[in-house]
């Protein structure tokens, strides 16, 4: 009722709270260059549009006349107790889309209880993106370097930072063939951005022949070798596990049989997302994927859930499924892009009023109490 309430004095909320008309926006008030990198996917988008489908297509079942007067939306999440089932996706960059960046997303994400996953393509020090968060709960993701030794040097600096769980992003050891990009030969990292946690690494700097400042191209195309390798594979991840002590998920999960062997090489959970679509073009959507990884570790990892998810009724959906919590990407880096941290937390709060009604009026006092019984799914 809050917008309502201010609307009797003219006010009405600043950006809008239909996902679509914050992305319509977004493009046009934001450069092209940052707004084809953020909102492109890869190929000729198909992946993201069967993220959208697959949810669409999952409808829910209202129930009526069950007391839905107190509403809890708390889930645990590795350990935690969350207030929502909801946390901000890794997006690298974020300098692209406001000068303040991370920091202002973590400080968004921290004042309404959201957990900040810190992307290793940071534009800003993962220090001072931990120190803008506070209180706040933060989770860093890595782009798996190529040499173990910067690899060994982030989990430190992310330890120290108070960074409690690791991401490790799977689906990305190389960067897909992405036209919207591609057609505007941009990419961000080229200029530097994104670069921030290895320029200022110890390690990473070891490695370059001159100082950063010296010679900066060098630094970007030694950054290019190392952000990733496609040459890892399953048994590599016990150097991780032997080099972090909290939990390790593993981001960009869709097949249930990769969901088993990460269960076998002792991680804690499995993000299901193809990346926004932004990886594999025809690749399956995330929530078609998810029931099978479900059905195959969800009693024994924790199952989280991106890729598409836009409003209240698609957490639901996500939950429904069997994830325990979702993540969000593009959503916040408009809102950062179009309003700064007041823009990040207008999305938050706007995706967890929705879903707060979506439960309540679909006859739902927990967030924890849904299941595949309370959708149906048209056929396509
Ligand atoms: C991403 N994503 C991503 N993932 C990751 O693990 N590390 C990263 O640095 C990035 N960077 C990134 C940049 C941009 C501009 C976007 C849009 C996405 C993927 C992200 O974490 C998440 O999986 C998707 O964004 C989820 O899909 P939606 O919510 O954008 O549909």
């Amino acid at each position: 009722y809050e917008i309502y309430l201010k609307g009797m004095t003219g006010a009405v909320p600043r950006l809008p709270t239909d996902p679509t008309r914050l992305e319509e926006l977004t493009e046009q008030r934001l450069g092209p260059g940052p707004v084809g990198y953020v909102a492109g996917s890869a190929g000729n988008g198909s992946t993201a549009r069967a993220n959208r489908a697959a949810l669409e297509r999952r409808r829910i079942v209202p129930r009526m006349l069950r007391d839905v007067h107190e509403r809890d939306l708390s889930v645990e999440v590795l350990g935690r107790r969350l207030p929502a089932p909801l946390a901000l996706a890794p997006v690298g960059v974020l300098s692209i889309m406001h000068p303040e960046a991370e920091p202002a997303a973590a400080r968004a994400a921290a004042a309404q209880g959201v957990p900040f996953i810190l992307s290793s393509a940071s534009s800003t020090p993962m220090e001072q993106v931990a120190e803008a968060s506070g209180d706040g709960e933060r989770w860093f993701q890595l782009y798996w370097p190529k040499d173990r030794e910067v690899t060994r040097s982030f989990l430190a600096r992310a330890k120290a930072a108070g960074f409690t769980a690791l991401f490790v992003t799977l689906d990305t050891p190389l960067l897909a063939w992405r036209p919207r990009d591609l057609d505007q030969a941009y990419l961000p990292f080229l200029h530097g951005v994104g670069t921030a946690n290895y320029f200022t690494d110890p390690a990473f700097q070891a490695g370059l022949a001159k100082p950063v400042h010296e010679d900066p191209n060098a630094a970007v195309l030694h950054f290019v070798g190392m952000f990733a390798d496609p040459g890892k594979t399953w048994p590599d991840l016990a150097f991780l596990r032997e080099n972090w002590d909290g939990p390790i998920v593993l981001k960009g999960i869709l097949h249930p049989d990769d969901a088993r062997r990460a269960l076998d090489a002792g991680m804690d959970g499995v993000v299901v997302s193809n990346h926004g679509g932004r990886q594999v073009a025809g690749s399956v959507a995330a929530a078609d994927a998810l029931p099978g990884v479900v059905e195959a570790v969800g009693d024994r990892l924790t199952v989280l859930f991106d890729s598409g998810i836009r409003t209240g009724d698609d957490i639901f959906k996500a939950l429904a499924l069997g994830a325990r919590a979702v993540l969000v990407g593009r959503p916040y880096a408009y809102g950062l892009g179009l309003d700064g941290q007041a823009g990040v937390e207008h999305v938050i709060r706007c995706l967890l009023a929705e879903f707060d009604l979506t439960l309540a009026l679909s006859g739902h006092a927990r967030a924890t109490t849904l299941s595949p019984a309370d959708l149906i799914q048209e056929t396509p």
